[in-house]
């Protein structure tokens, strides 16, 4: 039943915890914040030639794909980068877990895209107490028109999430939906102590993939832990260009060959392993990608963000060692390698070990309590910019 409670009956199949929000996720209609043409996956659907499949969609545990390329036309065979969404719904549910939201709560949201989760909050705490900014202004435009086509008006408006909230009184709770390699410090100051809390996506190009969940705490200083595996689009001011992997190698034949131990496959299926090296390599992303010959055999790609450097490891299922090809001022897999050796010393941690405080000086990610700090990992980049 492709209906907000069609959506609520999915949900519930699928234990996903729903808390306070079930009344939201049914009274909310999701189809009113999706626009005529939206992207599921690789598919394209329009409303007008598709409208069953369109409904589906909008009534489905999945991300809908609402802009890509910030809205610019794109032509067939150029690279798609999503930039805005509306997310997942049980991923929505898990972040508003997170948050923890109280009926009273005064509510900041950074990233409005369609307006729903702002919508969703406006329904549980009132229109009056939420706050969301969207940097693209047609969007925070059209988020605003949604929200009140569902009868609710929470504030939507454009600016940079960056620096929090335009207008009003601190708020208990802020929430970002796009990821953030540092949490502004302006988010900080606009939540009330003692009982704040910020939940945001959290990550550099390596690894953007989980949520820091801080709490607020007196002195201005927010801290906490990481959790989840959400992927989240990253902050549209600070994002660095993507594209297909032919437009960041070059220089092929120039390459440094090596060997590694390091099996490139380890690295890459082990998420906890991957926080870590992304601490200190935020700028550069990885992406694996496995041989469709059925050999088993995966190519992990390590690209900078600049483009500059690239860098390669070649797992094959019977290998004791793989072939490494690194070209480029930096070398990005010894980086990513020492940052893992560097993991394992510390006896391997899982990701919920690791915590973040930030202050008015900036954020320091440690490992266990806010004394053992990961300088080891997060110092690499700094000691890199000194030519060390
Ligand atoms: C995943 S979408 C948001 C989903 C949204 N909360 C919803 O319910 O539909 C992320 C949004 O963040 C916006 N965004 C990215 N960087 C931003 C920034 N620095 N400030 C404000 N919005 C930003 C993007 O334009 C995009 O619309």
């Amino acid at each position: 039943m492709a209906s907000p409670a069609g959506l609520l009956e999915i949900l519930r199949e699928k234990g996903t915890p729903l808390g306070p929000w079930g009344d939201a996720v049914a009274s909310v209609p999701r189809d009113l914040f999706l626009p005529d043409e939206i992207e599921v996956g690789d598919e394209v659907v329009s409303r007008s030639t598709s409208p069953a499949r369109w409904l589906e969609a909008a009534y489905s545990d999945v991300s809908v794909t609402t802009q890509v390329n910030d809205g610019r036309p794109t032509g067939p065979d150029e690279y798609r980068l999503p930039t805005s969404s509306s997310s997942q719904p049980s991923v929505m549910l898990e972040m508003l877990a997170l948050l923890d939201v109280q009926a009273t709560d005064r509510i900041l949201e950074l990233g409005s895209g369609t307006g729903l989760n702002a919508a969703w909050l406006a329904h549980r705490v009132g229109s009056d107490r939420v706050v969301s900014v969207e940097i693209d202004p047609v969007l925070a435009e059209q988020a605003a028109k949604n929200a009140l086509a569902a009868g609710l008006c929470p504030f939507i408006v454009q600016g940079d999430g960056e620096q929090g909230r335009p207008v009003g009184a601190p708020c208990q709770r802020v929430i970002a939906t796009y990821a953030v390699t540092a949490i502004p410090y302006a988010w900080v100051e606009q939540v009330a102590v003692p009982q704040g809390r910020i939940v945001a996506p959290w990550g550099g190009s390596f690894f953007p993939y989980c949520f820091a969940v801080l709490d607020v705490r007196d002195g201005g200083r927010a801290e906490g832990r990481f959790t989840g595996y959400p992927a989240f689009m990253r902050s549209r001011n600070l994002r660095p260009a993507r594209g297909f992997l032919d437009g960041f190698l070059h220089h092929r034949e120039a390459a440094d060959a090596t060997r590694t131990s390091l099996s490139p496959l380890r690295l890459a299926q082990d998420p906890d392993a991957l926080f870590y090296a992304g601490l200190a390599l935020p700028d550069a992303w990885h992406l694996p990608v496995p041989a469709d010959d059925g050999s088993g055999e995966m190519t992990l790609w390590i690209l900078a963000d600049d483009r500059a450097s690239w860098a390669s490891a070649d797992y094959t299922p019977d290998g004791r060692d793989y072939a490494v090809a690194q070209y480029g001022p930096r070398r990005l897999w010894d980086e990513a390698e020492a940052a893992y050796r560097t993991w394992e010393a510390l006896g391997g941690p899982s990701r919920d070990r690791a915590g973040l405080s930030v202050t008015a000086h900036g954020q320091q990610a440690w490992l266990d309590t806010p004394e053992h700090g990961l300088s080891a990992l997060t110092d690499a980049p700094r000691r890199r910019s000194r030519g060390g």
